[in-house]
């Protein structure tokens, strides 16, 4: 059983230095549900003055840990995935509670997780070095050898969003730690119970007192202090675009991995298999209730097929359950009222500029019913911003020029998918995409989680992925040796 040192009563603490501690202010967030608004428990509002605590416990534990062997590094990462997967149930049920994520999805986040630890574990084994001669280069003879190693970058600031608070931390802390850095972690605010549950997993997997370090509070009131502090070596963040460009102007000259929004366009090419598509656009637009950076987010049909594709596609909305997370509903409370107020403004500009509702635009509190507009043209905001809820709009378009120069023209670049049987096709238009990564005949994701996954333009910056994302928390270290 899950060690519960983390909490008090439904109090939750912060992990400062290997110990789970109180912020001296008194200061707590209350976390309720976004399914009932029932209290899930309280954490720790830290404050600016305790952020330094924080930071220098994780300064000065990092070059131990980075002199443990790789394989003690490794071990203790395998070990962590293996508690997190002993305590997968009592951690997706907090996330069904805390982030209103039905209780299938939260198991496979969790599971999801799980495997991406132990393979960052053995992957970060294989982030080896080189040795290059200096007779490739003209002048130089054989007298040179550069040795280059990797070698971590020092303390790295992992900020994660609410969507995957458990996925989305520990793709940067596992990285992190296996490269020999040391972390300062702080959840997203909604989101942050399960976050402390997954320190407490590292804890209890042996890493070092100072090697991770949880800190909790709300992100306007110490995230600048932390983003800018002097001690973080780099930050790896997933959220909003407008907080990653943010974060981005205060961090200064350390390297940063921002993975931001997404308006994903599902291309739909007259050749399609109109039922495989409409099962992709669906599953890709709604599951979370669309609540993912990768969600289906425009449908761009080439005109002649897409009455044929709504049809197919209105059947599988209808089918989608809405309700309570823990009856396993397809479609969940949104994780705010203000989220759904968003939400429901898009579908309003799209009402009032005469968009089709074939479904939806039904509410209750913060439970946004599945929405799927026809007709929707670019003079409106569903055509251009992130919803970031369960509404779909479909946007007819002459041919394919049309689709690539609509995709492109939005201010975000994560991914694109085309439908098309013909693969050649598919390939000459995804040269032509701004985007991350397309997918060919799938709905737009991020996994397998060892994949690249890349976003450009306002969608983000660097590579994550596990190969990648240790190599963006390391860095090259030469030694040259020259010979006599
Ligand atoms: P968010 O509001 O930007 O928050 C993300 C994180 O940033 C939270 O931990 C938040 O803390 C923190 N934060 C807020 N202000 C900060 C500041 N000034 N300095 C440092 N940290 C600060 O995003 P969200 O609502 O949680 O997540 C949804 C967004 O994330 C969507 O736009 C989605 O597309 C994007 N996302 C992108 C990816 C991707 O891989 N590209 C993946 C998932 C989500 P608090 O919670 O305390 O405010
Ligand atoms: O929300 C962003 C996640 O990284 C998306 O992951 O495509 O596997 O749901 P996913």
């Amino acid at each position: 059983m899950f060690k519960c040192i983390f909490k008090d009563q439904n109090i939750y603490k912060c992990l400062l230095n290997g110990a789970w501690v109180e912020s001296k202010s008194g200061k707590r967030e209350k976390i309720f549900s976004p399914v009932d608004g029932s209290l899930v428990g309280e954490v720790q509002s830290m404050t600016k003055e305790e952020v330094d605590n924080f930071v220098s416990s994780a300064k000065r534990a990092q070059k131990d840990w980075a002199n443990k062997t790789l394989n003690e590094r490794a071990d203790i990462i395998h070990r962590a995935a293996d508690i997190l997967d002993r305590e997968k149930e009592v951690i997706a049920e907090i996330l069904v509670k805390e982030i209103a994520k039905n209780k299938k999805s939260s198991l496979s986040e969790v599971a999801r997780t799980v495997d991406f630890m132990h393979f960052t574990a053995e992957e970060g084994k294989r982030v080896v070095g080189e040795s290059i001669a200096s007779d490739s280069f003209p002048g130089f003879g054989k007298k040179k050898i550069s040795i280059v190693n990797r070698v971590p970058l020092g303390v790295v600031l992992a900020i994660s969003p609410f969507n995957y608070p458990v996925n989305l931390s520990a793709s940067k802390i596992a990285p992190a730690l296996v490269a020999g850095n040391s972390v300062v972690f702080k959840p997203p605010t909604q989101g942050a119970i399960s976050g402390l549950y997954l320190a407490q997993v590292f804890c209890e997997a042996g890493v070092p007192a100072g090697v991770l370090n949880a800190i909790t509070g709300q992100g306007r009131e110490i995230g600048d202090y932390l983003v800018g502090h002097p001690g973080i070596n780099m930050i790896a963040f997933t959220g909003s675009s407008k907080v990653g460009m943010h974060i981005s102007k205060v961090a200064g000259m350390i390297p940063l991995l921002l993975e931001l929004g997404g308006k994903d366009a599902a291309i739909v090419l007259e050749d399609a298999d109109i039922e495989s598509t409409a099962k992709e656009i669906v599953s890709g637009a709604f599951s979370y209730s669309g609540q993912r950076c990768t969600a289906v987010k425009r449908v761009l049909v080439i005109d002649k097929v897409a009455d044929k594709l709504i049809s197919a596609i209105l059947p599988l909305i209808n089918k989608l359950k809405v309700g309570n997370p823990t009856n396993d509903c397809d479609i969940t409370p949104l994780i705010s009222n203000e989220a759904a107020d968003y939400v429901q403004e898009l579908i309003e500009d799209a009402i009032n500029k005469n968009a089709k509702l074939l479904v939806g635009n039904k509410r209750q509190n913060n439970l946004v019913y599945p929405t799927l507009f026809d007709n929707v043209t670019v003079d409106m905001r569903l055509a251009w911003e992130e919803p970031f809820g369960p509404v779909l709009p479909i946007m007819r378009v002459k041919d394919e020029n049309e689709a690539i120069k609509i995709a492109n023209d939005s201010e975000y670049g994560l991914q694109s998918s085309i439908f098309t049987s013909d693969i050649d096709k598919a390939f000459e238009i995804s040269a032509q995409l701004e985007v991350g990564t397309v997918q060919v005949n799938s709905k737009t994701e991020r996994g397998p989680d060892h994949f690249p996954f890349i976003g450009v333009k306002s969608s983000g910056m660097g590579t994550q992925g596990i190969r990648y994302s240790i190599e963006a928390m390391s860095r090259s270290k030469a030694t040259v040796i020259n010979l006599k």
